[in-house]
């Protein structure tokens, strides 16, 4: 029986910041951010929107009457969770219309968390065939004003359904996993902006592509040729090309041409969007799907990796090419319709937080269905607005 991803969503929100425009006000040369770190837009979060609306918007796409009833778990993966207690799924629950026979539950490892809910969705669908798992990568990624990490923030959701028969990729069992306690990157609970040990962090993500791409390739008897394409976790879409890199070596010439074609049609989103942190490899992978030439059958490697630091290589065969056109239309509509901040305006944006007070915040300028309309009593209050407009 095959078990995969039968649908995928993304929500980020329609505010952006050129990163050209950033590096001329940061005095830096333009194309160490759109080539020495690979990226040339980045989105910006309004106050109105968090981790659970982000998720919501995306989740929205991938549940519908078809499929609601089936869900019986929802694995929301986060590293900019809302509450040191409650679960974000839970929230997600309720906006959704989830039944009450359901598991909700956050996890957290860096940007591992989505793949977590991947690989444990695939063995509880794998046991329970009639049913399927919502599985959520949605993060804010902020580093600080004016620090090396600043060009790699961004932020958004990406949803998924594992499910029986899946209608995008069907996952092979094999699976590569390896964890090891470094600090390369944390976030204390007392601060909104991640720490990172930069230069560090880049060397060990390749040390642990290559640890559990070669394990997973002695344990299967598959090398670099049975792949049609290698997908990254992008923090920004350089650092993907680094892991790349390290292998292409172990391909023939053909091969690595096509491998390098299909990685860049894998980053054509991410430089655009920025780090979703935990989505940032199921953004890559829609990417992929949108923009490259991929057949039935065509094997996708993906490598996850969560600073702190948890990585894992596993595979998955394309079960259709279809999806790909819709994604892709989806995604020419949202570039779109985005509006360009300066770097005035995403610098007042970036510091106005959400207080620790109640709030009524003013949400006329967010275009997303779902918002976050300020705190009551210590509780986050969020508004669907197609059951209020
Ligand atoms: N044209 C083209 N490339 C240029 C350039 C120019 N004018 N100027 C610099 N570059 C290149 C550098 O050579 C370097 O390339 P390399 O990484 O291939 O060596 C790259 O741009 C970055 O330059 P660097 O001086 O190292 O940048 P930095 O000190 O500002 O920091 C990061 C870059 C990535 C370390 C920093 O942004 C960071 O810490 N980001 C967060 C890291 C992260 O997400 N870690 C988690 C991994 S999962």
């Amino acid at each position: 029986m095959q078990v995969g991803i039968d649908k995928i969503g993304f929500y980020a929100p329609s505010q952006y910041l050129d990163l050209t425009e950033l590096a001329q006000a940061r005095g830096e040369d333009p194309n160490k951010y759109l080539i020495g770190i690979g990226q040339s837009e980045q989105v910006v979060i309004p106050v109105t929107q968090d981790v659970v609306t982000m998720a919501a918007s995306a989740a929205s796409q991938v549940i519908t009457d078809d499929n609601r009833e089936k869900i019986a778990m929802v694995i929301f993966g986060t590293e900019s969770g809302i509450d040191h207690s409650k679960s974000a799924a839970m929230y997600l629950k309720r906006l959704l219309h989830l039944p009450d026979q359901i598991r909700a539950i956050e996890v957290k490892q860096a940007c591992y968390g989505a793949t977590f809910g991947v690989q444990t969705a695939k063995d509880y669908v794998k046991a329970n065939p009639e049913k399927q798992v919502l599985v959520i990568g949605a993060d804010i990624a902020r580093y600080g004003l004016n620090t090396p990490g600043e060009v790699t923030q961004g932020g958004g959701a990406v949803a998924m359904t594992i499910a029986a028969a899946p209608q995008i990729l069907a996952l092979d069992d094999a699976t590569s996993f390896r964890s090891e306690d470094i600090m390369d990157f944390w976030r204390p609970l007392y601060r909104t902006e991640a720490l990172v040990d930069g230069r560090y962090s880049e060397n060990i993500y390749v040390d642990f592509f290559q640890a559990v791409f070669h394990d997973y390739c002695k344990t299967t008897g598959r090398t670099i040729a049975d792949f049609a394409a290698l997908t990254y976790h992008l923090p920004f879409t350089k650092m993907g090309l680094k892991g790349l890199r390290s292998v292409l070596p172990e391909a023939s010439d053909t091969q690595q041409t096509r491998l390098k074609a299909n990685f860049e049609a894998s980053r054509v989103y991410n430089r655009r969007v920025g780090n979703l942190y935990t989505g940032s490899l199921y953004l890559s992978l829609m990417s992929l799907l949108a923009n490259a030439a991929l057949a039935t059958g065509d094997r996708i490697g993906l490598f996850s990796y969560g600073s702190g630091a948890e990585g894992e290589f596993y595979s998955g065969t394309l079960v259709q090419s279809t999806p790909a056109l819709a994604a892709k239309q989806q995604f020419d509509a949202y570039f779109k319709k985005r509006t360009k901040l300066s770097v005035a305006e995403y610098e007042s944006c970036f510091k106005r937080q959400l207080p620790n007070h109640d709030v009524l915040l003013d949400t006329k300028a967010d275009d997303a269905r779902f918002v976050l309309t300020g705190i009551k009593h210590d509780q986050r209050q969020y508004v669907d607005r197609s059951h209020t407009e």
